[in-house]
């Protein structure tokens, strides 16, 4: 287990963050829509290429996830893009769930699936070169929901990926998201995100998974995206501290949290809000952001090859004020 903790504390280190860069071909295709690319497999080489190589980027990165296609995507340079990584000494990564279904028998409730094989692919990624893996599964907010079922079902593939994970020695990012879609207030999403959390912590501990082996990846306690009452950094960072203290054991050695739909400004300040009142926290508070990194990126290049330095430089700026939030300055 020395090995999984080893690398979760290597993707925690002090000043630095992790990129989620594990976008669906679906996913990537809103993306871009937005900045006008077209979602091609080349335009996705391309960005993710852009994203890999911006210099000195890996003072503030410490890992990426990537997803299938990209993982073995190749560099211009015909370098693979797990050797780009490991030549700046960022642990490459992998998301190795399938998706999202309906839960039968649920309604609109949803149940992440990706167990079946899951196995073998694992030994595939891990020659590949992986080093650490993530599995999503998702909470809605509204009336009656999530159900106790649906919270069950998702925590448990959760904490089977995580004992998958941890038996091929590749460290597994476990990610509950309560949406923040909706207009529920920051005291739902308190009362929602502990409900999840204390089911996954119990699945994790029936599944035999060692917790010095884990990184959790939740959303940060947050009214959601259409409430009345915004909820303030100070609200955030006092909830979320709350939650985690009373849910998550002392044994996980960090909580990187997702950005969820946050502006990368709003992001970065919640990040900062949390480090600056963590006190006697257990574990590091760091970032595994998607959108919070790249929106801007992605706005700056807009497939267009004039604009890669530009790009590239918006990437560096971002990826260091989220590192210096992780240390409470902004
Ligand atoms: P966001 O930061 O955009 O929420 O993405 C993080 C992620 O990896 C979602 O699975």
């Amino acid at each position: 287990m020395s090995l999984l903790n080893d690398i979760a504390k290597k993707l925690v280190a002090d000043n630095k963050g992790i990129l989620a860069a594990d976008e669906s071909l679906a996913t990537i295709q809103k993306r871009f829509d937005k900045a006008g690319v077209e979602n091609t497999q080349e335009n996705r080489r391309i960005y993710r290429e852009l994203l890999f190589t911006t210099p000195g980027v890996e003072e503030f990165i410490s890992g990426v996830i990537m997803y299938d296609e990209t993982i073995r995507q190749h560099a211009g340079d015909g370098r693979s893009f797990v050797q780009v990584l490991n030549d700046k000494d960022i642990l490459p990564g992998i998301k190795v769930d399938k998706g999202k279904v309906p839960l039968a028998g649920f309604g609109s409730e949803e149940v992440t699936e990706g167990l079946d094989g899951l196995r073998e692919r694992l030994e595939e990624y891990s020659q590949l070169g992986a080093k650490f893996t993530k599995w999503r599964a998702v909470y809605t907010i509204g009336p009656g929901l999530p159900t106790k079922g649906a919270i069950h079902a998702n925590c448990h593939a959760l904490a089977r990926y995580a004992a998958f994970a941890q038996e091929a020695g590749l460290l597994p990012i476990v990610e509950p998201e309560v949406l923040m879609d909706g207009n529920h207030d920051i005291k739902q999403c308190s009362i929602v995100t502990a409900l999840v959390l204390d089911e996954l912590f119990e699945e994790l501990f029936i599944n035999r998974v060692s917790l010095e082996g884990i990184l959790l990846k939740p959303n940060m306690v947050i009214s959601g995206k259409n409430a009345e009452n915004k909820s303030s950094p100070e609200e955030i960072a006092n909830l979320t501290l709350e939650v985690f203290k009373k849910s998550v054991p002392a044994d996980v050695p960090g909580i990187v949290f997702l950005s969820g739909g946050q502006s990368t400004t709003e992001a970065t300040r919640n990040l900062c809000e949390l480090n600056r009142n963590k006190k006697d926290c257990p574990w590091a508070l760091s970032f595994s952001f998607g959108r919070a990194l790249q929106d801007e990126v992605i706005n700056t290049w807009r497939g267009n090859g004039d604009n890669w330095q530009k790009a590239q430089e918006v990437f560096y700026k971002t990826a260091k004020a989220d590192a210096e939030a992780r240390r409470g300055i902004c």
